[in-house]
């Protein structure tokens, strides 16, 4: 996919992998993330958007999606983008679209 050090601190980038847009993410404590790409309320690329703490933000109209688990945090997203497995081997980072991260894991 990419190396772990192409990925900055608090950025997200886009990657495509299996045909399917990707956007990889480091917050800012240094964990790594790949969540879809696509914002669920509109056609706009989340890896454009921002990363503020827990979350990524969509630039286009504020929607934010916690990075663990893919939930919409603030309207005008409301439905969830899909979290995907990402491993890192060797420095270098590996994600599998075909599967979805168990968020359950997460929701309290
Ligand atoms: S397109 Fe992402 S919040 Fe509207």
């Amino acid at each position: 996919m990419c190396a772990e050090s192409e990925l900055e601190l608090g950025e997200a980038i886009k990657v495509i992998v299996d045909g399917v847009a990707v956007a990889l993410v480091k917050d800012s404590a240094g964990n790594c993330f790949a969540l879809g790409d696509m914002c669920s309320h509109a056609d706009i690329s989340l890896s454009e958007g921002f990363v503020e703490g827990d979350d990524l933000e969509c630039w286009a109209h504020g929607g934010r999606f916690e990075l663990s688990t893919g939930r919409a945090r603030t309207l005008p997203a409301s439905e969830p983008v899909p979290v995907y497995p990402l491993t890192i081997v060797d420095g270098d980072v590996y994600v599998d679209v075909t599967t979805l991260v168990d968020v359950a894991a997460y929701v309290a």
